[in-house]
């Protein structure tokens, strides 16, 4: 891998997750708090998409010991001269897919804003987790991004990424960002034209929201079609380079083949699925003491979804450099968030020039959540992040 490969697999790397080694799954409920603010309408979309999409080079693993060769070899300090497991060949494939999606509105109009609920929040999930990320059914008032979205009068479309939740199974050996922002791509489209928009009609702005994974394969969005959304919020993310990063982060993560770890559970997945050994390994990339709950962090492990090693990887293929982009941009991670920062974000976001790589944005703010780490939704201290957003988007006009 060239350095810019290297530095987003380390980044990419950052969102992977969890489980145990006796998780509960739990399906996606369409069932909202007996309090919830929002009125929500579940969709399965068939879509058919065209990616250029990447190959795997390095042997497909069998087992934990030969995914633990594969992990030494790509985490030597010369890897990045002597290990190329993706790449360059490209190949364009068309697929048809089924997507799970839940669109939610406001019980009660905004008192403030009239049609705000017309501008819909798209969200997209990091490695490891599901729609469920945006919507917690631990301590919703608190956890669920949707619920407090709502609460202030936007409309949310959640989604479960393509092999994530009760969207599609694909193999973990070709699901990638390029199939992923093809997919994202035509879900604004839709929402746009108001085909899942339940009762609110067509949207009149849309926001693109993502976590980690999800905040880099809306940033390629961004990058690919420039005027397809009107903001744009990235959390859990950002933009370093950081020398063994990656290295570092593949040896820490511990990850093992989530079929053969849990087959009950994730029988139908094939090998090229990772999850990380236990809950520790989860707490260790996503969170920081003590800034969270016990509770929601075992929420989080029993709700933890597999990733594929392309998923990880494949971002890398993209420049996340935005020449075009014009809307507004919220970027904001958890103080001691370790994939994106390493630790250390108040640095980093010093650092890093969102004016060179957003030239034409109209509006870039950026916020960093004290003591949190990665997984900021399920941070203690969550409600202060959700109210910087609400003033992010009321400040860019909508
Ligand atoms: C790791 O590298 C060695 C060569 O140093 C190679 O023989 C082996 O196939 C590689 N394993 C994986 C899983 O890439
Ligand atoms: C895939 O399709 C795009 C757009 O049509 C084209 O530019 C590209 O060269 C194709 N790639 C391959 C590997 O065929
Ligand atoms: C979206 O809605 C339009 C009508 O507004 C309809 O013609 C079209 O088939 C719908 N598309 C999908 C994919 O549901
Ligand atoms: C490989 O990574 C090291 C450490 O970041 C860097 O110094 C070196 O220039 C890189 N080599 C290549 C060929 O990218
Ligand atoms: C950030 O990038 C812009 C555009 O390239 C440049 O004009 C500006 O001086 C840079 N800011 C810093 C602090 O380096």
């Amino acid at each position: 891998m060239g350095p810019l490969l290297y530095i987003t697999a380390l980044a990419l790397l950052a969102n992977i997750s969890t489980t145990l080694a006796n998780p509960i799954q739990q399906e996606p409920q369409s069932s909202r708090p007996s309090d919830s603010v929002a009125n929500c309408v579940d969709y399965k979309i068939s879509l058919t998409v065209t990616s250029e999409n990447l190959v795997i080079n390095t042997p497909q693993w069998k087992n934990d010991f030969e995914l633990i060769d594969y992990l030494q070899n790509s985490s030597a300090k010369n890897a990045n001269v002597t290990f190329h497991p993706i790449g360059p060949t490209t190949i364009n494939v068309t697929e048809s897919v089924s997507i799970a999606a839940t669109f939610c509105s406001p019980k009660t109009p905004s008192a403030s804003k009239q049609d705000r609920e017309k501008t819909v929040l798209i969200t997209s999930s990091g490695l490891a987790y599901d729609s469920r990320y945006w919507d917690s059914e631990y301590n919703p008032s608190k956890y669920s991004f949707v619920e407090a979205a709502v609460a202030q009068g936007y409309s949310v479309f959640n989604y479960d990424r393509l092999g994530v939740g009760q969207s599609q199974k694909v193999s973990g050996w070709t699901n990638q960002a390029s199939i992923q922002v093809e997919i994202l791509a035509s879900l604004i489209q839709l929402v746009r034209n108001g085909n899942y928009t339940g009762p609110v009609g067509k949207a009149k702005s849309i926001v693109a929201v993502g976590h980690s994974f999800g905040s880099q394969i809306t940033n390629v969005l961004l990058t690919k079609y420039p005027s397809i959304v009107d903001a744009a919020i990235l959390t859990g993310d950002a933009y370093e380079s950081i020398p063994y990063g990656g290295a570092l982060l593949e040896e820490t993560i511990e990850p093992r083949i989530a079929n053969q770890l849990d087959p009950k559970i994730f029988g139908e997945l094939d090998t090229g699925y990772l999850t990380f050994v236990d809950i520790y390994a989860h707490v260790n990339f996503f969170f920081k003491a003590p800034f969270y709950e016990i509770s929601a962090v075992q929420y989080a492990q029993s709700i933890a979804q597999p990733f594929a090693l392309l998923e990880f990887l494949s971002t890398a293929a993209y420049s996340l450099k935005a020449p075009e982009y014009e809307g507004s941009l919220f970027m904001m991670a958890g103080e001691f968030d370790i994939p994106a920062c390493l630790g250390d974000c108040v640095n980093t976001f010093r650092t890093q020039n969102l004016t060179e790589m957003f030239p034409k944005s109209r509006l870039i703010d950026t916020y960093i959540l004290p003591g949190a780490g990665h997984g900021v939704n399920f941070a203690s201290n969550v409600g202060e992040y959700y109210g910087e957003t609400w003033g992010f988007l009321k400040k860019a006009g909508f």
